[in-house]
């Protein structure tokens, strides 16, 4: 099996030698985390980069990425919070879940936070009464294409209805600025973006056509992590973005923003088990671990994301098994059609690792199901 980021893996290496965190647990690399971020900065230089908390709210990451001069997109009143704590100036956040209970955004008004989603008439009254004056993009739904994780269906408008929600923006009060879009998380098939560039474009135009000058074009996340399957390089993303920019805005461009999440976490971090059975059912040999579903693996539901996998220790002849979590939940299964095939001579005791499990692992997991508790991140 291929094994992505040898070098971010030699550094977790190098700190499990001399430490040995309670299993499960989440080891994360936060020079990854900065080495993502600069590329990604340095790649699109006019582009303000908002890191998604979600994919991995660890407070050295986001410290990490503060230090860098990354902003944040935000999603509840926790993220908010935590980024607060940490000292860092609200005119860095944006509040970008396009569902929030009103007194969240009162209070984010009064905490600063003057950016703010949305995708219906309903979430913009509540953000005109409770932060009245300040700047709004509008959601517009895309595609989902080619990604693992998409994000359709549930967000977003049609982008035929998107000017007239910007309209009524202004007429409430507030500053229409923009156009936002995610076209799926661990969205492997860059030209996502030049479809959803050219519907976000469409809507800049009408909504000139009707007096208002947009300014802002949000081109969320979906900027991938290298897990089992190879992907396009961050280049190949990177210029089909800008040339969808140059076809559909000319000469006059936008001011841009991005949203990474799963992009700048999800190499950083190798997510550390151990067997607690294997038994044989059904005539298929069966690896129980001590994480599973609810305690770091939530994005393997569907078997969607497929993590690169290693056993320290074990390199003998391998046959595939049904790897599964170890809750009393029969939902707690990690891979069962996703070809996993491990050593013959794993035992009861041994280690299991995920690798690029840095993203939507440990704040996926869940408080206490079944007594477990939620698991532990360590940043080296
Ligand atoms: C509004 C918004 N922006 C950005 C992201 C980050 O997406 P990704 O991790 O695919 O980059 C998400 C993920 O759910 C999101 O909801």
């Amino acid at each position: 099996m291929m094994l992505p980021n040898l070098a971010t893996i030699a550094r977790i290496d190098a700190y499990l030698a001399h430490h040995v965190p309670a299993s499960p647990c989440l080891i994360v690399d936060l020079e990854t985390v900065r080495q993502r971020y600069r590329a990604l900065r340095d790649a699109l230089p006019q582009t303000r980069v908002y890191y998604a908390v979600k994919a991995n709210p660890a407070a050295p990451v986001i410290a990490a990425l503060a230090a860098e001069g990354a902003n944040f997109d935000l999603a509840s009143a926790g993220e908010i919070a935590r980024c607060l704590d940490l000292g860092i100036a609200p005119d860095r956040f944006c509040f970008g879940n396009t569902i929030k209970p009103e007194t969240t955004i009162a209070a984010a008004h009064a905490q600063g936070i003057g950016l703010y989603a949305f995708d219906c008439e309903a979430e913009l009254d509540k953000i005109a009464s409770a932060a009245p004056g300040q700047r709004v993009f509008c959601r517009i739904a895309v595609h989902g294409g080619k990604a693992d994780w998409p994000l359709s269906r549930k967000f977003g408008c049609a982008p035929a209805i998107a000017s007239d929600l910007l309209l009524q923006a202004r007429a409430k009060g507030l500053r229409p600025i923009g156009v936002s879009f995610h076209v799926g998380s661990q969205q492997t098939d860059p030209e996502a973006w030049t479809h959803a560039i050219a519907h976000a474009a469409t809507v800049f135009r009408t909504c000139a056509g009707q007096g208002l000058a947009l300014e802002l074009l949000n081109l969320g996340g979906g900027l991938p992590a290298q897990y089992r399957t190879p992907i396009p390089t961050l280049d190949q993303y990177i210029q089909t973005i800008e040339k969808a920019l140059r076809t559909q805005f000319g000469t006059t461009q936008p001011e841009l923003m991005i949203e990474p999440g799963r992009h700048l976490t999800g190499d950083a971090g190798l997510l550390r088990s151990t067997v607690l059975l294997i038994s044989q059912h059904d005539s298929r040999r069966w690896v129980y671990l001590d994480a599973g579903r609810y305690n770091g693996l939530a994005e393997t539901q569907n078997e969607a994301i497929h993590y690169p996998i290693r056993t320290p220790g074990r390199a003998g002849p391998a046959e595939p098994v049904v790897l599964a979590g170890p809750t009393c939940d029969s939902t707690d299964i990690i891979y069962d059609r996703t070809p996993t095939p491990l050593p013959l001579d794993l035992q009861i005791g041994d280690t299991v690792d995920f690798l690029t499990a840095g993203a939507y692992t440990a704040s996926y997991a869940s408080v206490e199901f079944n007594g477990f508790p939620p698991l532990q991140t360590h940043c080296i």
